[in-house]
C-alpha cells in the first residue's frame, strides 16, 4: 500500500506528527515516517516533530521532494515548553491545527520484578506524559478552529501482556487508551475527537532494532492473516482517523494486527510449529 494515492482526503488540514523522524540507526523506516509521508500525500501540511532534528529533517526532505509541505521541529515531547512551542510553530506557519498524531515513543524493558526506575520514568515521560502534554496545547489550538482529531499510537502490548516483557512500555500504551476516552469525554463538545491505534508486530524501525530472521518469521505467522505488517498498514488507519471520514468516531482503540487479537494463541500453534494440535 506504499504507492496507493490518497488524493485530497486531508486537503486544507494542518497536522503535527510527533516522533516523525526515522531512526538513523536502522535501515528500516518507522510508522512515524510512513504516517507523515501519507498525511502529506493526502494534502495535509505536516509539521514533523522529533527529538532528532536530523531525522525529522530527513522525513521533511522526502515530503518536499514529493511536492508536499513539511517543516521540521525539534521537540522533546516530555517537556511542556517544547510541546507548547511545537503547536505554536504549526499555528504560526499555517494559521491553524487540525490533527495531532502522537507517535513519539520510548522503549520499555523488563518485568515488574526487574523494574529499572530510569527506564520506567522515561516511558512515562515520553509515551504518556508527552502525549498528554502535546494534546493539551493541541486542544487549545484546535478548539479555536472548531475542533480536530488526536490520534494516539498505543500497541497490542497495551491490550495483552507482551511477549517482549517491556512492562513500562505496556503500562503507558494501555494508559493511552484511557487518555483517548477522557479526551473524548472532556473535549468532545469542543469538537475534539481522540482515538487510539494499536499496531501489532509491524516490521519497521521500531522492531527492526532487535530483529532476527526467526523472530520476523514468528511475527508474520503469529497472526491469522499470516502476512507481514508494514508501517503503511498503520499509516492508512491514521489517515482515516485524521480525516473527516471518521467524523463520528471517538474514544476507541483500533488494532492493526493481522487479526492477532482475534484468536486464542493455541489456535495458531500449527502455523508456528508445523504440528497439528487437534
Ligand atoms: N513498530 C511496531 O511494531 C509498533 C507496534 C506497536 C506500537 N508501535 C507504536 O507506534 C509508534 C511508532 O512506532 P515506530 O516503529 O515508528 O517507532 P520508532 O521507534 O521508529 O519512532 C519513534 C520516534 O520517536 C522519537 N522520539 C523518541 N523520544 C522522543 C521524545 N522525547 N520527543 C520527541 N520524539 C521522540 C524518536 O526519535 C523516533 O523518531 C510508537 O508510538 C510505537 O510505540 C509500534
Amino acid at each position: 500500500m506504499e504507492n496507493a494515492k490518497p488524493a485530497g482526503r486531508l486537503a486544507g488540514k494542518v497536522a503535527i506528527v510527533t516522533g516523525g523522524g526515522s531512526r538513523s540507526d536502522t535501515e528500516e523506516l518507522g510508522i512515524d515516517h510512513a504516517t507523515a509521508v501519507l498525511l502529506a500525500r493526502a494534502g495535509a501540511k505536516v509539521v514533523v516533530a522529533d527529538l532528532s532534528a536530523e531525522n525529522a529533517q530527513r522525513t521533511c526532505d522526502e515530503i518536499s521532494a514529493e511536492g508536499g509541505a513539511a517543516p521540521a521541529v525539534t521537540a522533546d515531547v516530555s517537556d511542556a515548553a517544547a510541546c507548547d512551542a511545537m503547536v505554536a510553530a504549526a499555528v504560526e506557519r499555517y494559521g491553524a491545527l487540525h490533527v495531532l498524531v502522537n507517535n513519539a515513543a520510548a522503549h520499555g524493558k523488563g518485568t515488574v520484578e526487574e523494574l529499572d526506575e530510569e527506564n520506567f520514568d522515561l516511558n512515562v515521560a515520553v509515551n504518556l506524559k508527552g502525549a498528554a502534554l502535546a494534546s493539551k496545547y493541541a486542544i487549545q489550538a484546535m478548539t479555536k478552529g472548531g475542533g480536530g482529531s488526536i490520534i494516539y499510537l498505543s500497541s497490542i502490548d497495551g491490550i495483552v501482556a507482551p511477549y517482549s516483557r517491556g512492562v513500562p512500555y505496556s503500562l503507558t500504551k494501555a494508559a493511552l487508551q484511557m487518555l483517548a476516552k477522557t479526551t473524548t469525554s472532556d473535549h468532545g463538545r469542543q469538537g475534539i475527537r481522540a482515538n487510539c491505534i494499536a499496531p501489532g508486530h509491524v516490521q519497521g524501525a521500531f522492531s527492526g532494532r532487535t530483529m532476527t530472521p526467526q523472530r520476523r518469521e514468528l511475527h508474520k505467522n503469529a497472526a491469522p492473516l499470516g502476512t507481514e505488517g508494514t508501517p503503511w498498514d498503520v499509516a492508512w488507519l491514521t489517515l482515516f482517523l485524521a480525516s473527516d471520514e471518521s467524523r463520528w468516531i471517538s474514544g476507541v482503540t483500533i488494532p492493526v494486527d493481522g487479526g492477532l487479537l482475534a484468536v486464542a494463541p493455541l489456535r495458531m500453534y500449527s502455523y508456528l510449529t508445523d504440528t497439528e494440535l487437534v
